[in-house]
């Protein structure tokens, strides 16, 4: 089976390459290079010893989609390209909505045009707003606070309409809660642009002494400690999620929509203290405001991934640390 992944060359991505190569699909990745270089694929090749079919290229241009839909026999999509920098998209809303959501029209009508009708959309947890309660599941009221989150909602609904008008598509909307760490080589990573926005990459540049100091955005949340709860999944438990949707599409299932979480919340204060019991490192931190438009609490009910797909996160806590940390303190400079 051939696997095109949008992308491809990204944090997610690029494990999920990993996981589909050393189960014998075959891959092509388009990958415009916006947020990302050749460079992690090159590693996925090394890691994997097999080559990934790399076309560098946007996915808002229908003809090089066209060509690749032509070349290739390609069975399922995996659509990871996107713009994810919540503060940036409220910034500058249009380029998102243009990338992120023209982007995939223009890539749902390329599979029209060429008869491929199976996709696994990367959503978000983001897609909930404020929950009522936690544990969430996947039918909980959605809502977006931000033109991120409101393109994810936007696509979700887009997918959805397109599978009522034809009801070949077979599409899998995958919720990702908040991946964190790395492949156990140390070899491929989280490289965020400049200061990062996100805990685990912030942490672990203090560590590496990066950065100075971690801010923590609050600690009177209605949580245990009053810091932020969060669901935290390793990248590697994500990205074998992926390949149980794609093995899903095979069913026939029509519109799916999957969390992808473990089920288990951990607050900003015990993410810092599991982070230095790993590493041995000093994690210095203050604690500042509220970070607009932050939540108390978001953590999974897995259950239904559980159930349909077969899929739940085996890594615990202590293997996210030790593979973000192997791979912050093998790259402190990212790649
Ligand atoms: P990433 O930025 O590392 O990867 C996205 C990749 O898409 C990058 O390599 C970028 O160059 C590429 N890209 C962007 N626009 C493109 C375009 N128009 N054409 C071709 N390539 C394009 O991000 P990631 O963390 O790997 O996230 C992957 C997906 O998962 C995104 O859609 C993101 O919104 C979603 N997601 C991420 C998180 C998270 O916390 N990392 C959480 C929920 C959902
Ligand atoms: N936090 C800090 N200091 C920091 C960064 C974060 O205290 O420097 C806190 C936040 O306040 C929050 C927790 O750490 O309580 C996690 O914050 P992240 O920024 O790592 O993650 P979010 O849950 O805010 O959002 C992330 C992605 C979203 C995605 C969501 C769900 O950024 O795009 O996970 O998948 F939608």
């Amino acid at each position: 089976m051939k696997i095109l992944v949008t992308g491809g060359a990204g944090y997610i991505g690029s494990h999920t390459v990993v996981e589909l190569l050393e189960t014998d699909y075959e891959v092509v990745v388009i990958d415009n290079l916006s947020n990302s270089s050749e460079e992690p694929l090159r590693r996925v090749e090394q890691i994997t010893g097999k080559s990934v079919d790399f076309i560098q290229g946007n996915i808002l241009d229908g003809e090089l989609l066209d060509q690749i839909f032509s070349q290739d026999k390609i069975d399922s999509v995996i659509h990871f390209a996107g713009l994810k920098a919540v503060g940036e998209s409220v910034q500058i809303p249009l380029k998102y909505y243009e990338n992120n959501i023209s982007g995939t029209v223009v890539l749902c009508e390329a599979m029209a045009r060429n008869g491929v009708k199976n996709i696994v959309f990367s959503s978000s947890a983001t897609v909930y707003g404020d929950p009522h309660a936690v544990p969430i599941t996947e039918n909980f009221p959605t809502s977006a606070t931000n033109p991120y989150g409101r393109s994810k909602l936007f696509i979700e609904e887009i997918l959805r309409d397109i599978y009522v008008s034809d009801n070949d598509w077979n599409i899998a909307l995958l919720r990702y809660f908040n991946p964190v760490g790395a492949h156990k080589s140390g070899r491929i990573g989280e490289d965020p642009n400049g200061i990062p926005n996100n805990l685990m990459p912030f942490i672990s540049q203090v560590a590496v002494g990066k950065l100075p100091l971690l801010s923590v955005f609050g600690d009177d949340y209605d949580t245990h400690d009053g810091t932020g709860v969060r669901d935290y999944i390793h990248v590697v438990d994500l990205s074998q999620g992926h390949l149980k949707a794609v093995e899903r599409l095979q069913d026939n299932p029509g519109i799916v929509t999957y969390n992808l979480g473990t089920g288990k919340g951990y607050s900003v204060l015990e993410m810092v203290e599991a982070f230095k019991n790993i590493s041995g490192k000093d994690v210095p931190y203050k604690i500042v405001e509220r970070r607009p438009g932050d939540i108390a609490s978001c953590y999974a009910d897995p259950s239904y991934a559980a159930k349909e797909l077969g899929w739940k996160a085996e890594r615990g806590i202590d293997e996210m640390m030790e593979d973000a940390w192997r791979w912050q303190s093998q790259n402190p400079q990212g790649y």
